[in-house]
């Protein structure tokens, strides 16, 4: 059994999301369009996938990450309709007759597996009327079989990138706003940017969408899902201390939780705190060049800051006299360099308003360069 997984969890390496999937069980039931935001590797698509799944409905996931051609978009998209459209019906001649009414400009193509909605980009069409000729005819399908269905569009931010961008999510925007029987889910982890997208009233997407923020997963949860590996594995619960050890160390963060525990659980017998400390050490080590990299994009402003509050831990009052003394910056500076940092997902605030860094290793190769 695989408990912790590097990549998407699922069954039985996925844990807890009690309230977020019910709030996304919720809309798919209620034909509610969602935006899931949160900073990179939070477990942003797990919940999604997870959710979908056990909504029982049919749907296809568009990955929109670093696509920045426009006739890329629409190839996605119409995969993406061709995937829902194969789960709500049959390959069969009657079912291939309604297709070939419902789009006007995407071609039907026969696949051993069914068949294919394709684009075909020669027709002197344009890609927002392709766009919106898929999605409409996708909305057709659902409601002539009386089924809904989810199009799960992941790393939704990247659209920004793409020419015409404001054009596409329009075109989205004006067959989802019409939509009874496909939910539309949007996923992102640049907050910038889907705010941008989502918050602007001068963007096309914006209000339509009910926004689930995704917070880290509660310790008690992490540690349930920790001792349930630990009893299939070594017959025993690990010592609490051992078990802090872990949370401390990857503060909750669930990619971190992961790769730590997916190594910790390979070991012969249960490990104690040092081991769990040694591990960690070697994660260290081994991200060495990947957190260099995040820093480098920094200027010495927002260096200095995400330093200093490395080192405290977690800062709560960083416009106080005491903080600017110890960056040695006027306020109005720490405070665009707070936004900025905030903004790109190197610092989060807290529950009780605190900011600390979003990755916990970063902050330990900081306040270990510092100290
Ligand atoms: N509910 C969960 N239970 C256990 N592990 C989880 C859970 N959600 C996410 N993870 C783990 O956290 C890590 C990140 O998960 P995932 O890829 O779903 O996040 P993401 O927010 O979509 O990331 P990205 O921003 O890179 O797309 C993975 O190691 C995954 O296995
Ligand atoms: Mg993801």
């Amino acid at each position: 059994m695989k408990y912790f997984s590097a990549k998407v969890a699922t069954q039985e390496s996925f844990c807890n999301r009690e309230e977020e999937r019910k709030a996304l069980m919720r809309s798919m039931q209620q034909n509610e369009h969602v935006v899931v935001a949160a900073p990179r590797r939070y477990g942003k698509t797990s919940l999604i996938v997870q959710a979908i799944r056990e909504a029982a409905q049919p749907f296809a996931k568009i990955d929109l990450f670093c696509v920045v051609y426009e006739d890329e978009v629409t190839r996605k998209i119409a995969k993406g309709v061709s995937e829902i459209a194969q789960q709500l019906l049959n390959r069969t001649d009657k079912t291939l007759t309604f297709l070939g009414t419902v789009f006007k400009s995407a071609t039907i193509g026969l696949r051993a597996s069914g068949f294919e909605i394709m684009v075909d980009f020669s027709k002197n069409t344009t890609i927002i009327e392709h766009i919106e000729d898929l999605l409409s005819g996708l909305e057709r399908i659902a409601e002539k079989y009386q089924k809904r269905a989810v199009l799960f569009i992941d790393e939704f931010q990247d659209i920004l990138k793409i020419d015409h961008s404001t054009q596409i999510q329009a075109a989205i925007r004006a067959i989802a706003q019409h939509s009874k029987y496909i939910t539309y889910i949007f996923s992102g982890s640049s907050r910038v940017m889907l705010e941008k997208i989502f918050d602007d009233a001068n963007q096309p997407l914006y209000m339509m969408c009910k926004k689930i923020p995704l917070n880290r997963i509660q310790d008690v949860h992490l540690q349930n899902h920790i001792q349930k590996a630990s009893q299939a594995k070594w017959g025993s619960l690990l010592p609490d201390a051992v078990i802090q050890k872990i949370l401390t160390l990857t503060e909750c963060h669930t990619y971190y939780v992961n790769v730590l525990c997916a190594e910790l659980i390979e070991l012969p017998k249960p490990p104690d705190a040092s081991t769990v400390q040694h591990f960690w050490n070697n994660q260290l080590l081994q991200y060495h060049g990947k957190i260099i990299a995040e820093l480098e994009k920094l200027n010495t402003n927002r260096l200095k800051v995400l330093s200093t509050i490395a080192l405290m831990g977690s800062a709560h009052r960083p416009n106080s006299k005491d903080f600017l003394t110890q960056v040695r910056m006027p306020l109005a500076t720490v405070q665009a360099t707070v936004k900025y940092l905030l903004d790109h997902d190197y610092l989060y605030q807290t529950p009780d308003h605190g900011l600390q860094l979003v990755d916990p290793l970063m902050k330990d190769f900081l306040s270990r360069q510092y100290h």
